[in-house]
């Protein structure tokens, strides 16, 4: 497939709740982080291949303040101080994508609130291959 979804409610959840009050997610809800530094949710992603990912990291934030998570792989920072600005409304969800290096397996993505306000309302993640790790077709 050309990508695979990972739904945050079925992830490790430090420091959140499974909602789903808020309409638009995808799966059975979304995590509500709790208004904290360093809560986080943590999906176990399969590859097939070492290579370079795209990570889109589906979310809600009904406010007007930034919400910004560092995003660790495997335990390394792949894209710290990623924000997610306000999607206007909190059933108004948004994509924040980002590239990183996974690993052949299973791999560890956690994405951590780095501020008072914990992060934004997380729906899933969207794991893609992006063109420079197809194999060649000719
Ligand atoms: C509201 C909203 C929640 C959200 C929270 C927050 O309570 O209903 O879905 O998570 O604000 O500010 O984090």
């Amino acid at each position: 497939p050309a990508f695979t979804d990972y739904q945050a409610e079925a992830a490790t959840i430090s420091q959140g709740l499974v909602e789903s009050n808020h309409a638009g997610y995808t799966g059975t809800g979304f995590v509500n982080y709790d208004n904290v530094t360093g809560s986080y949710v943590q999906f176990t992603v399969s590859v097939p291949a070492a290579g370079n990912y795209q990570l889109a990291l589906r979310y809600a934030n009904g406010t007007t303040v930034d919400r910004p998570m560092d995003v660790t792989v495997n335990g390394t920072p792949a894209a710290p101080g990623l924000t997610f600005p306000g999607t206007g409304a909190w059933p108004t969800w948004a994509e924040k994508t980002v590239t990183a290096s996974l690993a052949a397996g299973t791999n560890t993505v956690r994405a951590t609130a780095t501020t008072v306000n914990g992060g934004p309302n997380l729906d899933r993640l969207r794991v893609s291959a992006p063109s420079d790790s197809q194999p060649p077709t000719a």
